[in-house]
């Protein structure tokens, strides 16, 4: 598949239902090195990724669970809530969830830079996935569990989580997301 960045930048869906199917080990180094090549602050390259796969996924997705039921449990809605319990239990049942990490700042002004870098890293990851056809959900949710997550998947603490999105061949194929303001007219200010 030839896909260009624009193409890409406007498939890409936040996937959450998944095929059992593998994804090929070369297929994730190329969208590692995708994230790798992404800009970052002072060129410090301050991203590290977790592969993660089996039943590491299974006990990330008990943790994710508890933080999705307590939500819907506080909610009026609990059918919207069964449809994400389920997808949170098993990361939609994706073969691999990948970890974006970052360094933990060691000064105040740096904390924004190294998530900004780290985001950018994720970002590229994103877009290399689906330019190979494969599915991704960018998500901060499970970091409500922070700590079972830093157990389960051993990050120290000089290491911040940024982000997690499961990696599969999608069992979806979600409709575009409306933008609030699809023809810039509000969001974007010409400044002359
Ligand atoms: C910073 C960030 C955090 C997100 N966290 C979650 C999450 O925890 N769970 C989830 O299902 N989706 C999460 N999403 C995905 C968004 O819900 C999704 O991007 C948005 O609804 C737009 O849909 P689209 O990605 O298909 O365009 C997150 C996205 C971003 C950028």
């Amino acid at each position: 598949m030839n896909v260009d960045v624009f193409d890409a930048i406007h498939r890409r869906r936040a996937v959450r239902r998944y095929l059992p199917r593998p994804v090929e080990r070369e297929d994730i180094y190329r969208i590692l090195d995708a994230a790798n090549w992404a800009p970052s602050a002072m060129n410090l390259q301050q991203w590290e990724f977790l592969v993660v796969t089996g039943e590491k996924i299974r006990e990330m997705g008990e943790s994710f669970h508890a933080v999705v039921r307590a939500y819907a449990e506080s909610r009026a809605s609990p059918a919207a809530g069964e449809e994400f319990l389920r997808f949170a239990l098993t990361y939609g049942g994706a073969p691999v969830v990948i970890v974006v990490l970052t360094y933990a700042a060691d000064a105040p002004n740096m904390q924004k830079a190294n998530l900004e870098s780290a985001s950018a890293a994720m970002e590229n990851l994103l877009l290399a996935a689906t330019a190979l056809g494969l599915g991704t959900c960018w998500m901060t949710g499970p970091l409500q569990d922070e700590r079972s997550l830093r157990t389960i998947l051993g990050v120290p603490d000089d290491k911040e989580i940024v982000a997690v999105t499961p990696l599969g061949y999608p069992d979806e194929a979600p409709p575009a997301r409306p933008r609030h303001d699809p023809d810039l007219e509000r969001k974007v200010r010409w400044v002359e």
